[in-house]
């Protein structure tokens, strides 16, 4: 009885030990561990290495995104700059792009593929007024998209992941351009009284 107490004891430290060494600390800058990555034999079916790449470059994006995001709404949420729509609309898009982030790594995980978190640079954190963030957002974007769609050539021996990408991504995409193609073009039009243009925009920003 002793011995097999003793016996169970010893394989479960054993195996509290491969499962210290496997999730481990890592070291370095996206370098993940061992088994962080590999894929996960269980589930993992014709996920191509290449496309599992695509995706955690895709999910950096997001995360990239909802950063600058987040850097825009606490600047609108200044006492000095004091524009609640903008702050509202910004911090809005930071979620939405870190929902989109966690529907990537979800994915990932269903497919039994490794998820790869990198390094965030710092966003900008000054942004002026609210047509230099629109303009900014509106460039993220579109590069957000062309990256998407880059993905979606280089998956197209998977269509699972190619209907992933149409579902969740490609169609919401072209809808924020066209919404922040219009901010800007709304801004820009007041030429003799921009800050009349910023207000008015902030006020239905905020509705
Ligand atoms: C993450 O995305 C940003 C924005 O697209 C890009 O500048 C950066 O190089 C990417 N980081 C890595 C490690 O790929």
């Amino acid at each position: 009885m002793k011995t097999v107490l003793l016996s169970s004891i010893v394989i479960a430290c054993t195996l509290l030990g491969a499962r210290a060494f496997f999730y481990g600390e890592e070291e370095g800058n996206g370098v993940g561990t061992q088994k962080g990555q590999q894929e996960v034999p269980l589930v993992s079916q014709n996920f191509a290495t290449k496309v599992i790449n695509e995706l955690n470059d895709r999910l950096n994006g997001s995360l990239v995104a909802s950063y600058v995001y987040l850097s825009m709404a606490y600047w609108f949420d200044r006492a000095d700059m004091a524009l609640p729509g903008f702050h509202k609309y910004f911090l809005a898009a930071s979620h939405k792009a870190r929902n989109e982030a966690e529907a990537i790594m979800k994915y990932i995980n269903r497919r039994g593929g490794y998820i790869r978190l990198k390094n965030l640079k710092s966003p900008i954190t000054v942004w002026r007024d609210g047509l230099k963030a629109m303009e900014y957002a509106l460039g993220m974007e579109k590069d957000l998209n062309k990256n998407m769609l880059k993905t979606h050539t280089v998956a197209s021996n998977d269509p699972h992941v190619t209907h992933f990408l149409e579902d969740r991504f490609l169609e919401t995409k072209v809808d924020v351009i066209k919404e922040l193609g219009e901010y800007v073009t709304r801004l820009k039009s007041f030429t003799k009284d921009y800050s009349l243009g910023e207000y008015i925009l902030d006020k239905d920003l905020h509705d």
